[in-house]
């Protein structure tokens, strides 16, 4: 009796696990597809619809420390834009890149997600907590 109830909660407890990890692949889906919307409209007609960029105008964002590495200067780059000389992959830039603060934070994390796993690039999820944090600083 006790054996079957012990291999009824590992059941359970399995069948959660497989429920929960399935929403959170949901989630992210739905993430990425409102990253790509972003994307599209605010970001490709510059760093291109493979994130190449163009070279000696626009970076690529495909394997930057800029986009994989720490997410407060990157959502910074989006809020307050970029003016300085960069060198990515031996080709130098020098054309700022505006500020994107009208997007809604929401926005921001989508984008921000979309690029960090998108191109070949893979890295965490930017938050909306995130973005409201580094917001928050910026002010
Ligand atoms: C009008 C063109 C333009 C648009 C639109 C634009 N960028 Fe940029 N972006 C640039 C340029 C130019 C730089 C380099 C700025 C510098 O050298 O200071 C840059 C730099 C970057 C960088 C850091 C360098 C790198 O390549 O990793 C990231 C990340 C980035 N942009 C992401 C974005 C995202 C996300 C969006 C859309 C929300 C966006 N950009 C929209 C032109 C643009």
């Amino acid at each position: 009796m006790k054996k079957w109830m012990v291999l009824c909660l590992i059941l359970v407890s399995a069948m959660g696990m497989m429920v929960s990890s399935q929403a959170g692949n949901t989630q992210m889906k739905t993430t990425m597809a409102r990253g790509k919307l972003v994307y599209d409209r605010y970001c490709l007609t510059c760093h291109q619809a493979d994130g190449g960029g163009v070279p000696r105008m626009n970076p690529p964002i495909t394997n930057t420390e800029y986009v994989l590495g720490n997410k407060q200067r990157l959502i910074g780059i989006v809020l307050n834009g970029l003016n300085i000389p960069l060198e990515i992959n031996g080709e130098e830039y020098e054309n700022p890149m505006a500020s994107h603060a009208f997007l809604k934070d929401g926005q921001i994390a989508d984008v921000l997600t979309y690029i960090r796993n998108s191109f070949g690039n893979k890295a965490s999820a930017v938050t909306v907590a995130e973005v409201k944090s580094a917001r928050a600083k910026n002010k």
